[in-house]
């Protein structure tokens, strides 16, 4: 049997899972010349696909209803007819949300399961370690001694910026929504301070406390009330790199925000987003970075594993009650 998880509806406001649609059918996958039969391993789960599921214009088309939704999946070739992949191979790409599927390999890469747990190229050495290396680095510009502070702290790209910045000398501070989290960002990852903005009243004076000398760069992964208190604690030719806004991905109308404008004038600040394929050609550089650090014990990485294809959808929808710690991923 094969499942496929499709979208039904595009939500309004919050995503439910009725919003999308299993279907299993019998079919016997048959190879062409040049095709690969893969069985998938691991699902990505990630906050972009909220975007994906409207139709509003982005940088990558929305999802179809009624088709199937793709993200990044670790899958095993279990058949080829393509001389490239060999039947055990393991690769990485973007997939269809499906137990088994055929591909020409286009677009896959092959991983070595010896030099890192299969998961791990869905996380730190995938898409999201990629997101925090290139955003800090060609964005955040970092200089030893200075502060950074990142929101989203716990999760995925957030736990790998903060440790990123500690190897690189900063002073980092971290956001994140339970005491649990707070602790884990000090005491796993090695963050100097952090904070829950869950049951801070007063984020501004929170983080002026925080740092004491100010900040010059911030990593936000969150958007919203968050990112306006950041704005009243900025240095001069501070640098803040937007990388995500999740407080706001299931709003219905556009959120209200302080104005910029001022903060950067008088700060001669940067403010810049970015989408990690921005920085392709930095991918060789930022994978043997990130792949050195860990295997030096520099860097580690957490991850909240849900077992089961079928409890995908409830996974990625935990993203947004912040039920992850690290990278979610879907065990198949
Ligand atoms: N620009 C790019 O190319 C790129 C690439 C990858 C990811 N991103 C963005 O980076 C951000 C982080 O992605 P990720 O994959 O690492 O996800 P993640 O941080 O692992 O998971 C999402 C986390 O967001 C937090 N969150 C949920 N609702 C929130 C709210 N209303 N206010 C504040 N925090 C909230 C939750 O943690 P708490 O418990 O702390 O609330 C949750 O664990 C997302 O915005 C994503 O879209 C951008």
């Amino acid at each position: 049997m094969i499942q496929t998880i499709l979208l039904k509806n595009r939500p309004k406001g919050k995503p439910t899972l009725s919003d999308f649609q299993f279907v299993e059918e019998k079919k016997d996958l048959n190879l062409q010349e040049g095709e690969i039969l893969l069985e998938t391993t691991y699902i990505s789960v990630d906050p972009y696909l909220r975007g994906r599921m409207s139709d509003a214009k982005s940088y990558v088309p929305p999802f179809e209803v009624g088709k199937p939704i793709t993200s990044g999946i670790v899958a095993k070739v279990i058949d080829s007819q393509n001389d490239k992949f060999q039947q055990g191979d393991y690769v990485s790409g973007m997939m269809d949300w499906k137990t088994q599927q055929i591909s020409k390999g286009e677009g896959l890469l092959k991983i070595n399961k010896d030099l890192a747990p299969l998961s791990a190229y869905l996380g730190i050495l995938g898409m999201t370690g990629l997101t925090a290396y290139c955003g800090l680095t060609q964005i955040g510009k970092p200089k030893a001694w200075e502060t950074l502070v990142v929101s989203g702290a716990a999760g995925a790209v957030g736990s790998v910026v903060g440790q990123i910045g500690k190897i690189l000398g900063l002073y980092v501070v971290g956001i994140a929504g339970t005491d649990e989290k707070v602790a884990m960002l000090t005491s796993d990852f090695g963050f100097d301070h952090a904070i829950n903005y869950n049951t801070t009243e007063d984020m501004g004076t929170a983080l002026k406390t925080a740092c004491p000398d100010g900040i010059d760069i911030y990593f936000d992964n969150v958007g919203g009330p968050i990112s306006d208190a950041v704005l009243f604690n900025i240095n001069k030719f501070a640098r803040m790199i937007i990388c995500g806004a999740i407080s706001v991905y299931n709003n219905t109308e556009i959120p209200k925000s302080i104005s910029v404008h001022p903060f950067l004038v008088k700060n001669s600040a940067l403010m810049q987003g970015f989408i990690v394929s921005n920085y392709s050609e930095k991918f060789p550089e930022a994978m043997k970075q990130l792949s050195t650090w860990l295997m030096e014990g520099k860097l580690t990485y957490k991850e909240t594993v849900v077992e089961g294809f079928e409890n995908t959808p409830q996974a990625f929808l935990d993203l947004f009650e912040g039920k992850n710690k690290g990278k979610m991923i879907v065990k198949v």
